[in-house]
């Protein structure tokens, strides 16, 4: 059923009937005039590709024509006919035009020329009316659908975790405040502290950094579920792979061990990348046209060995590498980059994190694709993984990915109630606070696992863009929430 009598883009250019009168509305990207005619390219977004319009000065009036300028919105009713240029099947024969909305070209900041992505940045609420955009943000939808649609197919249920809490799951402190307490002159206890008993929710709270915990408690009821929302950090890190507000989907299983874990995170990731392949052709080669043009400009040695088209259908195609953390460090510490002294973190010894640099390194140049690194040192991650029978190190996963290192984070969880405490109370965290979390060990407690797929980073590695900033409609970054 249609809404209206206008037909998308999209639609239209599915079919190569002619001869019917239809009516398109959407933005000008183009305007080409002779005497005789003007060429007109309209975009409505349903896809990346254009429809052209062909009006003739004796149909329409010399004041519309004037006023159709890139940028401006118009509504052109006519006749599909056989095109006689070259670039398209069909073409509409305007019967009349309506402009919608006009564009001073003086004044409209999208002009018909390469911008660069920083100026677009700074224009982020005309973006999406770029090519580059536009595709970026229909291939964003399609990963989120196809996020749904994986874990609908498998049974798994979609959670609602909170966005205001209490707890700072991953326990970084990187939280930012949720108050109304009035900041100029906050109420005091008899210590002098802020009393937080006086705020909105009679204590402190922030913004959710992940809803795992939640999540965990849901999957002791439900067996498998997972989430997909905003999170918060407010780490000060500037770098192009980091949000101050990114959507993270938190899978969480009970009745899977680490290995299970890794098994569905890698199928998954498989599966919304394939889902891309299928359903977003034009935009994708779109993409990978820009990304290999943006390739071209760079020095020889920091190119990509392959285009982004061949990268997703190769991450698609091979299996997962799959190493310990305490191999990884064998193979860092021996690698040219750190014996050449080119690393700027040395790789020394074993209970270092890994900096991007070495992540990069491990996927990029020793195995040329996606590696899932596991058992980490418990002493570098959280509280809630499950503890190894080494006593040094826990069930954790990390996925690493080509061009953006860290993708997944996740673990199995330490589901024995004496282990989990005795490292909370190691690891200074307040278990009073989080008897919630610890009644779950202590009635009907499970083997479970799951993980966090940081959104953005997944369409960073779909598109091809370099900038994480690039790939959410407005980011929120340190000095940063315009819009
Ligand atoms: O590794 P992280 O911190 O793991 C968790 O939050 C766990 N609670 C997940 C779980 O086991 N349920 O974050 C998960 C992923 C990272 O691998 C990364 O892809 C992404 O979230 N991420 C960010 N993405 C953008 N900007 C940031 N500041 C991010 N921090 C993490
Ligand atoms: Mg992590």
């Amino acid at each position: 059923m249609a809404f209206n009598s206008r037909i998308k883009i999209k639609s239209l250019l599915e079919s190569d009937e002619t001869g019917h009168d239809v009516t398109i509305m959407g933005w000008v990207r183009t305007k080409r005039s002779n005497k005789n005619v003007s060429f007109i390219a309209l975009n409505d977004g349903s896809t990346i590709k254009n429809y052209q319009a062909v009006a003739d000065p004796n149909l329409i009036p010399e004041d519309i024509l004037k006023k159709i300028t890139t940028g401006a919105c118009i509504k052109v009713t006519g006749e599909i006919v056989q095109s006689q240029g070259a670039g398209q099947q069909t073409e509409i024969i305007s019967k009349s035009i309506e402009i919608l909305g006009e564009a001073d070209p003086e004044k409209f900041p999208l002009q018909p020329k390469k911008h660069s992505l920083e100026f677009l940045r700074e224009i982020a609420h005309l973006r999406m009316r770029t090519n580059t955009f536009g595709a970026i943000f229909r291939v964003r939808h399609a990963l989120a659908f196809a996020v749904h649609k994986y874990f609908n197919d498998k049974g798994f249920f979609y959670i609602h975790t909170p966005i205001i809490t209490a707890s700072d799951a991953e326990g970084a402190g990187e939280t930012f405040r949720v108050t109304t307490l009035d900041l100029k002159n906050p109420p005091k206890n008899d210590k002098g502290e802020i009393d937080y008993k006086e705020d909105f929710f009679e204590r402190e709270t922030n913004l959710t950094v992940s809803g795992q915990l939640e999540g965990e408690l849901a999957a002791m009821a439900l067996s498998e579920i997972y989430t997909f929302g905003p999170t918060f950090r407010a780490e000060n890190s500037n770098t192009a792979r980091h949000l101050a507000e990114f959507w993270m989907i938190e899978p969480e299983m009970a009745f899977f061990d680490a290995e299970d874990n890794q098994n569905l995170a890698e199928d998954f990731l498989k599966y919304v990348i394939s889902y891309a392949l299928e359903n977003c052709q034009d935009d994708l080669v779109f993409l990978d046209q820009r990304a290999s043009e943006e390739d071209q400009a760079k020095k020889v040695e920091l190119r990509s060995e392959m285009g982004l088209l061949e990268r997703l259908n190769f991450v698609v195609n091979n299996e997962f590498e799959r190493i310990t953390y305490t191999e990884a460090i064998h193979i860092l510490k021996n690698s040219t980059p750190n014996k050449k002294k080119k690393f700027q973190f040395l790789i020394e010894d074993w209970g270092v994190d890994l900096q991007s640099e070495h992540e990069r390194f491990l996927v990029e140049k020793h195995f040329k694709k996606p590696v899932i690194l596991t058992d980490y040192p418990k002493e570098i991650k959280s509280f809630y993984m499950r503890q190894n029978d080494d006593g040094k190190t826990v069930a954790a996963m990390d996925i690493l990915f080509p061009g953006i290192g860290e993708i997944v984070g996740g673990s199995q969880r330490e589901e024995r109630l004496e282990l989990l405490t005795k490292r909370m109370e190691e690891m200074d965290i307040p278990q009073e606070e989080m008897w919630w979390y610890l009644d779950t060990r202590r009635f009907g407690t499970a083997p479970h696992a799951g993980f966090g797929l940081g959104f953005e980073r997944m369409v960073l590695f779909v598109t091809g863009m370099s900038n994480i900033r690039d790939v959410i409609a407005f980011p929120r970054t340190p000095g940063n929430a315009e819009f």
